[in-house]
């Protein structure tokens, strides 16, 4: 087994689970990076059984993991240097996440935005799964003992709670867990082209990492910038503006601070500016798309790497779960004569 620290992330199979922009600007390019720099051992799931925590059909759920497979793939993951799998495949995650739960507060998942969020979009079912949605989301770093956790903004705060979950763990039954931090890119949180979000899938304000060129145009040139440069010529502010934002991620940099400067003395447009942006996204996604369109010509590749990762991964969730187990207790012993 290797001893090279570990980093643990996971995306949701959400929509047809081929994965956005979002999703690749926030968290996936730094997985990408981070395994090729090849300091840690690196594990990524598909985080099937999150996704239960909403309804949903069950005939798709299959396709839905296989998207999510494969967008990590063609992003360029490296199935040699890494693991991927379906984190249903593994149900250590599942015992783990039950005996956190017992060290976990209420008042702490009450806090929580996500699910704030969640239990206000989906009213009518307003299940205990997504109260504990964290607990299980901290299982499944912990029972890794990953120290490095790649995600967007957005997961911050669960992060803070994994944390928060291991110190009462540790306190309780001796030092077992590390403490996992988040671990952010430059472009922590991407808006949608709608302006008013974050993007996602659910509010179809996203750029999807496999749409075509034409629709990438399409979808930017109705995307909402800065807010304050309403006529061509006047002065705008890029530090407000989504598009410049994607700029920052996706372009070069000499040529995003000439962006910078012709957007504030208006010599540059929003039109023009977004024709630009189309050009560096080509660039970053043509290479994705290719290899999307392999995989899908040939799923039984992206089949073999989910079974290949989820042995290894189980293999050191075991050992976590033995070491649990052994920590709280769970054995019998004849008590002493
Ligand atoms: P989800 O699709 O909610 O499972 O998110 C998967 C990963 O993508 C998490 O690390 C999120 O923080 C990240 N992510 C999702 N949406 C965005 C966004 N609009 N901007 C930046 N990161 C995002
Ligand atoms: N909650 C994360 C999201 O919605 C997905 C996730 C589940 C995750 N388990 C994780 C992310 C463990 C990082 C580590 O995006």
């Amino acid at each position: 087994m290797s001893n090279r620290p570990r980093i643990f992330s996971g995306m949701q199979p959400t929509g047809s689970g081929e994965l956005h922009l979002g999703n690749y600007l926030g968290a996936l390019r730094n997985w990408v990076e981070l395994v090729d720099q090849q300091k840690y051992e690196a594990l990524f799931a598909v985080v099937d059984s999150h996704a239960t925590t909403v309804e949903y059909d069950p005939k798709q759920m299959p396709h839905r993991i296989f998207g999510t497979a494969l967008s990590y793939l063609a992003a360029g993951l490296d199935p040699e240097r890494c693991s991927v799998f379906i984190q249903s495949d593994v149900p250590e995650h599942m015992e783990l996440a039950w005996y956190l739960g017992t060290v976990t507060a209420m008042g702490d998942l009450q806090r929580m935005t996500q699910f704030k969020e969640k239990s206000d979009q989906y009213k009518q079912n307003v299940n205990s799964g997504l109260f504990t949605y964290p607990v299980l989301m901290a299982a499944d770093i912990l029972v890794y003992k990953a120290t490095v956790v790649p995600v967007g903004d957005d997961q911050v705060q669960h992060l803070e709670l994994s944390r928060e979950i291991a110190r009462r763990f540790n306190a309780r039954y001796g030092q077992v867990f590390p403490e996992p931090k988040p671990l952010l890119t430059k472009t922590p949180r991407i808006m949608g082209i709608d302006g008013k979000a974050k993007m996602s899938k659910s509010r179809g304000n996203s750029i999807d990492l496999f749409d075509d060129a034409k629709t990438v145009e399409k979808k930017l040139k109705g995307a909402f910038t800065d807010p304050a440069k309403l006529r061509l010529g006047d002065a705008g502010h890029p530090e407000i503006c989504n598009v410049f934002t994607m700029h920052t991620a996706l372009t070069d940099a000499a040529l995003v601070a000439d962006i910078d400067r012709d957007c504030r003395s208006g010599a540059l447009g929003c039109g023009d500016c977004k024709k630009r942006l189309v050009q560096s996204l080509n660039t970053a996604l043509d290479p994705m798309r290719e290899r999307a369109a392999a995989l899908r010509a040939e799923p039984a590749r992206v089949l073999d790497v989910l079974r290949d990762g989820a042995a290894r991964a189980r293999e050191i969730a075991q050992a976590t779960l033995v070491e649990v187990r052994d920590a709280m207790g769970m054995r019998a012993e004849a008590p002493p004569r």
